[in-house]
């Protein structure tokens, strides 16, 4: 394989096909991609839909911008021209990551994107479930035999309360910097926390155990990875204090979900926000959706115009850094950083685009 980075021409950037809806028109217009086609030298490509991207596809292409097709090894074109996969959003389960270190592409996600937007609404699970927002509504609408039963649903005042966190990485640690007002007892355990950042935002670094006895409300904000699934479990899930409320806006499967269901069916946690769910979609008639101290959302509470404009701009923003033959932000693939074949590329965009 060769690196081939064009002697002539622009830098030719493609968009998955799924970026357009059939009738042409953008699938998420708040993604602003005039920035990108503005920007002298650049060609912007929507690609034909295609799952999983084809490396045919990809033959005439400096860079992609990826929204849900899986991008593996059949993806590659052989001519070596293609340096940088940038992935709309912070999930990469869809790419081949060791096939594009081994090609020299970079794989660029977007944390700066989901960071806030996914902070905020962990805060929005915590204050509807404890301000007893969705009961207040149902009871409200109910007319005068529901107002005269509000007595019965008291809130939970934050000051004072602990707030936890399982994994204080982007998005676990925005939380915290979110919660400050709040007046909250801040703990968490996360085994490759920053000290630094913990420390900053007066976070108690705590065990496993220590954290589901201590959280008051506690979010899950780790990886979904083999040490992780399921560590969530029925054991840990009866250290909480049954005052206590679960949020996870991380990954379905770090929580086991029928674990879950039978805590909350017996009162021995007060409530759950889950913007996850083991199966996505999550079916009609899963048993967790029957109950009433959960309050759910189809992995899109974090879903708001700012967020898939943050997206859409980290991704322009890296393909464009790599063009100008600087290394970008957010890549997963570091060892790619380091490759031979990696760095030629870079050189190579540098003298022919950069500035
Ligand atoms: N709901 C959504 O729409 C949405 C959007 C973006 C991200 N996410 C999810 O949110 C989660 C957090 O994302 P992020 O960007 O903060 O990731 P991140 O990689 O920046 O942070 C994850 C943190 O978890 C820690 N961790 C790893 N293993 C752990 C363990 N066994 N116990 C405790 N902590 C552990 C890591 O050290 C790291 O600090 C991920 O699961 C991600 O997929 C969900």
């Amino acid at each position: 394989m060769t690196v081939d980075v064009q002697k002539t021409g622009p830098y030719r950037v493609a968009l998955s096909g799924d970026f357009r809806r059939a009738d042409g028109s953008p699938t998420f217009p708040d993604f602003d991609v005039q920035p990108l086609i503005d920007t002298k030298d650049v060609e912007v490509v929507y690609l034909e839909n295609s799952n999983p991207i084809r490396a045919e596809q990809m033959a005439d292409f400096d860079a992609l911008i990826l929204l849900t097709p899986r991008f593996g090894k059949e993806s590659i074109h052989p001519n070596g021209r293609l340096g940088i996969v940038a992935r709309f959003g912070v999930g990469y389960d869809t790419v081949d990551v060791p096939s594009c270190t081994e090609a020299g592409i970079a794989l660029a996600i977007t944390p700066d994107g989901v960071r806030r937007p996914v902070a905020v609404s962990i805060i929005a699970f915590m204050l509807a479930l404890t301000g007893k927002l969705l009961i207040k509504d149902h009871l409200t609408r109910e007319g005068p035999d529901g107002f005269n039963r509000r007595g019965q649903h008291m809130g939970v005042g934050l000051v004072g309360r602990t707030l936890g966190a399982l994994g204080i990485g982007n998005i676990g640690a925005e939380l915290f910097r979110m919660a400050k007002p709040f007046d909250m007892k801040f703990i968490a355990h996360d085994p490759f926390a920053d000290k630094k950042v913990a420390a900053e935002l007066g976070i108690e670094l705590v065990g496993l155990e220590d954290l589901f006895r201590g959280a008051d409300v506690l979010s899950v904000n780790c990886p979904l990875t083999s040490e992780t699934h399921h560590l969530v479990n029925a054991e840990r899930l009866a250290l909480m204090k049954p005052t206590a409320y679960l949020i996870n806006t991380a990954r379905g499967p770090i929580v086991d979900q029928k674990a879950l269901t039978k805590v909350l069916r017996e009162r021995k946690i007060a409530g759950a926000g889950l913007d996850v769910f083991e199966v996505e979609p999550v079916p009609a008639d899963e048993p967790i959706l029957k109950l009433d101290n959960v309050i759910v959302a189809p992995h899109a509470l974090c879903w708001t115009d700012q967020c898939f404009a943050g997206n859409g701009a980290a991704d322009v923003k890296a393909v464009l850094d790599v063009m100008k033959g600087e290394v970008p932000r957010g890549v997963v693939n570091r060892a790619v950083l380091d490759a031979p074949r990696f760095k030629a590329r870079l050189e190579a965009f540098k003298a022919r685009y950069g500035a």
